[in-house]
């Protein structure tokens, strides 16, 4: 059986999608392979993570079209050229359509830095969600890999990893510690996970 052909979606730093690639090369994920890493800016360091792991790149930068459905058109063709089959959104910083989302039902997902259904939704993102897990007191956050549909962040839940909030805590160590015990982890075994069901055309 040929792998599922993913891609991933990014618009920064890339560290998900590097436990991503690492995760592939060790063999965690087999079932699934990354042949597209499309980046919401042409500068995301991102870009050189793909590029140093020999995979195809693209840049959707918004601003250059003048409409979304320009863009989401312009990105759907990118998707489409290289026949994939699995998106997955490891901090991408940019809200999809419903039309984009129906599109692709049970075949985006997204890794989001707090245990839903707390810290999420709209304006929840990057350091904002372990500011807030930080400002409410809460002693254990985490990690949740989902389906993406038009409620943001309200997807069917594939995958959760807690993380223990420690004395001390800035919004940056939360976030580092919630990236290297949770999210490196379980957005690898998801997609390796969800890949699997595709190829056996079973449930999700
Ligand atoms: C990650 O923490 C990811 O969970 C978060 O952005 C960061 C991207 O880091 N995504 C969201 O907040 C989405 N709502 P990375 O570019 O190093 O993977």
């Amino acid at each position: 059986m040929n792998p599922v052909k993913i891609a991933v979606l990014v618009s920064g730093g890339g560290t998900n999608l590097q436990a991503l690639i690492d995760a592939q090369k060790a063999g965690i994920i087999k079932s699934g392979e990354i042949n597209l890493v499309v980046s919401s800016s042409p500068t995301a360091y991102a870009l050189e993570r793909a590029k140093n792991a020999g995979i195809e790149t693209a840049v959707a930068n918004k601003h250059a079209y003048s409409t979304r459905k320009e863009f989401e058109e312009a990105l759907i063709s990118s998707l489409e050229e290289k026949g994939i089959e699995l998106i997955v959104l490891a901090g991408f910083m940019y809200i999809l359509s419903p039309e984009f989302i129906s599109r692709y039902k049970e075949r985006m997902i997204n890794v989001h830095p707090s245990l839903i259904p707390s810290f999420c939704g709209d304006g929840f993102y990057g350091l904002r969600v372990h500011e807030a897990a930080l400002a409410y007191g809460v002693k254990v956050t985490g990690a949740t890999v989902h389906f993406v549909n038009e409620i943001t962040d309200g997807g069917k839940i594939i995958m959760q990893k807690a993380v223990e909030i420690q004395e001390g805590d800035t919004p940056e160590t939360l976030q580092k510690r919630v990236m290297q015990e949770a999210e490196w982890i379980i957005l690898p075994q998801a997609v390796e996970k969800v890949s699997k069901d595709i190829i056996n055309g079973g449930t999700i």
